[in-house]
């Protein structure tokens, strides 16, 4: 798959830049044919070779400190980082002043979450505004909030993930200091209403936030119109790097940093910038924004191909989330009759992720699908399919084909598999490991 994206880029470059391609090209198709198909791209991307690119010279000729402007070494890293900030800043119609660079999305919702609750404190503002089916990293940083003494209030989901908008309303008060709700579910991939949360939320004085880790440059966002006060954002979901990201910081919100070190970053995250990574977090941000559409069409397409394939070829396929408000290249499903343990086990040449309720032989929880169905209605077995940039329509009839072989066989096997619903002593314990997780 990368190894025909490499041919198609290779056009118009120099022989040497060629030779590189090449070599690259034919290490990355060597493992391609080992290795199971990928489609996990919600858990990680591999480096586009054009960010790649970007970001060589910053390894090695252009190795100056970003911050020490007295001279060439310093001023050429500056201005590179300064680019990258303003292609961040673009895709989400910010000012580059606004976006500050971070480790990666856990770092910027440490910072917009603990920071400006924090700031707000001695404003008589105590709660903040959550939902369960939140990342860790929106969760955890709650849950130290909570043990400053905040009030936090995690809205449920309906049966679709989304919030129910009349939960919002009712728990809203002038005592809240901040709303954060992600823009898409790192699971089943459904979208919030973000911009009529964020309205509500600024009609009683509180300010918004959004994990945007899984959003950023595959849906449209725009920080103006949609009135938001802090987003997080990660290399590493983009085409990009690991170990970068940002936060935009709206002008004037107020934020108390975690770090103390040298000025950088306005102060909000001392250190000096990586220059190589912020650039390819630049390179990378830039490219998604100028191929979101398409890419978004093509995604969609191999997604509803998939979907049908399973659907027609195999009863008791249920997808998790609603189909309609998700990201382009994300399916959550359920598979009736099948437990979740073996499935993964059997699926062998295509990587995905799990998201198992749980099952008779094991017990592995994911509390987003626990908030979808409470009930335990959902069969157990559940597993993610994230599709990206580089999966083609050959991958997905051959993944498609492996999924109905593996849930046939298993059936067969094991007819009374699959558990419908959790046993007495199961769901206890989820709800016990749910209560201690929020
Ligand atoms: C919704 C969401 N938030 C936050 C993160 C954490 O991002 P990072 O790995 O950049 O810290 C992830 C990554 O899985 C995510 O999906």
């Amino acid at each position: 798959m990368l190894f025909y994206e490499l041919l198609k880029i290779k056009k118009g470059f120099s022989v040497k830049k060629k030779i590189i391609y090449f070599i690259l090209a034919g290490l990355l198709s060597t493992q391609a044919n080992a290795d199971p198909i990928y489609l996990d791209y919600q858990a990680t991307t591999p480096v586009d070779p054009r960010v790649l690119e970007s970001m060589l010279p910053y390894f090695t000729k252009e190795f100056g400190n970003p911050h020490s402007t007295t001279h060439v070494y310093g001023t050429r890293a500056h201005e590179a980082v300064e680019r990258a900030r303003a292609q961040v800043a673009n895709v989400i119609n910010a000012d580059p002043q606004e976006i500050i660079f971070t480790s990666g999305s856990t770092e910027a919702d440490n910072i917009a979450i603990l920071g400006v609750s924090r700031a707000l404190k001695n404003q008589g503002k105590s709660e903040i505004i959550s939902v369960v089916t939140e990342h860790k990293a929106v969760l955890e940083p709650l849950k130290a909030l909570e043990r400053e003494g905040f009030k936090v209030i995690l809205l449920p989901v309906q049966k679709n993930g989304i919030i129910n908008i009349s939960d919002l309303k009712k728990n809203l008060s002038s005592k809240t200091a901040l709303v954060s709700v992600m823009a898409v579910n790192n699971e089943i991939g459904v979208l919030q209403p973000i911009q009529e949360i964020a309205k509500l939320a600024h009609e009683h004085g509180a300010l918004f936030h959004t994990d945007a880790a899984q959003g950023f440059g595959k849906i449209p966002i725009d920080v103006k119109k949609d009135d938001i006060d802090l987003l997080s954002l990660s290399g590493h979901k983009i085409y990009g790097p690991k170990g970068i990201g940002a936060l935009f910081i709206k002008k004037g919100t107020p934020v108390i940093p975690l770090v103390y070190g040298g000025g950088q970053e306005r102060k909000i995250r001392p250190g000096t910038v990586p220059t190589p990574l912020s650039v390819g977090l630049g390179k990378a941000a830039q490219i998604a924004e100028q191929e979101r559409i398409p890419e978004s069409k093509r995604l969609l397409a191999l997604r509803n191909k998939l979907l049908n394939i399973l659907q027609k070829n195999l009863t008791g396929v249920i997808v998790n989330g609603d189909l309609e408000k998700r990201l382009p290249g994300n399916l959550n499903l359920s598979f009736a009759g099948v437990d979740s343990a073996p499935l993964l086990s059997n699926l062998k040449g295509i990587a995905v992720s799990a998201s198992s309720a749980c099952s008779s032989d094991s017990l592995e929880l994911s509390y987003v699908i626990q908030a979808i169905d409470p009930e335990h209605t959902l069969p157990p077995a559940v597993i993610r399919l994230s599709l990206g940039r580089f999966t083609t329509e050959a991958e997905i009839e051959k993944a498609a084909e492996e999924i109905i072989r593996v849930v046939n066989d298993l059936r067969e096997k094991n007819p009374t598999g699959g558990a419908r619903s959790c046993k007495a002593e199961d769901v206890d314990k989820i709800k016990k490991e749910l209560l201690k997780n929020m």
